[in-house]
């Protein structure tokens, strides 16, 4: 079987973790034709269950200082390596777009699809900025699933972060680590339960 560009392209992908990350992120353009790319999901019924948050500049730093004081609230005995950490999180990469998922009640389409959608969506973006010669990751840990961060970040109550994708420039290669076997995940259904 030959091997299409699009199919090793597929194959290539991989994460950079944001720590790797540097200048140069993408210019607008750029990140729009990254987005043009990453919302042709499918999506059942075009409901569009997603919107973007760019995290750059200053704003990075601005929420990293809410993230550390938030961080301290949570747990008043946090090490101060994690709150540094924290702290820095958003600042690494030059670009972080949150993908919000922003699930409507819909009766024909279930939440579960439509933020399977959203993540479709975090997919699709860290293919776009590899293509387009950028690294990225996709994070999320405590922050993306914390009332008061969704809050300050101007969420609906009914909105989720599916992810922060950190998009900059790798500062150095990444190894390939393992991947699953597909043939091993792979079972013939023979009509019986
Ligand atoms: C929904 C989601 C959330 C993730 N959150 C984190 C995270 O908070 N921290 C982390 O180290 N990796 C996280 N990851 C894993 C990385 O995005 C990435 O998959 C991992 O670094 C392995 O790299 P790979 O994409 O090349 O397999 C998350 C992945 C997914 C799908």
């Amino acid at each position: 079987m030959s091997e299409s560009a699009a199919l090793l392209a597929l194959d290539a992908r991989r994460s950079v973790p944001s720590r790797q990350l540097g200048e140069p992120g993408p210019d607008p353009a750029t990140l729009l034709r990254m987005l043009e790319s990453a919302v042709r999901v499918p999506d059942h019924g075009k409901r569009v269950p997603f919107r973007f948050l760019k995290i750059s500049g200053e704003a990075r730093h601005a929420l990293g200082t809410f993230l550390a004081e938030r961080a301290l609230l949570r747990d008043p005995d946090i090490s101060a390596a994690q709150l540094d950490k924290d702290r820095h999180r958003f600042s690494h990469a030059p670009l972080v777009i949150t993908v919000v998922a922003s699930p409507r009640p819909d009766p024909k389409v279930p939440e579960q699809e439509q933020l399977m959608t959203a993540g479709c969506v975090c997919f699709a973006l860290l293919q776009a900025a590899q293509a387009l010669g950028f690294g990225a990751q996709w994070l999320t840990a405590w922050m993306a699933f914390d009332p008061a961060v969704r809050a300050h970040l101007g969420l609906g109550t009914d909105e989720r972060i599916a992810g922060f994708i950190h998009i900059g420039t790798p500062k150095t290669g990444v190894p390939e680590r393992e991947r699953p076997d597909p043939a091993t995940l792979l079972q013939d259904w023979t009509g019986m339960p």
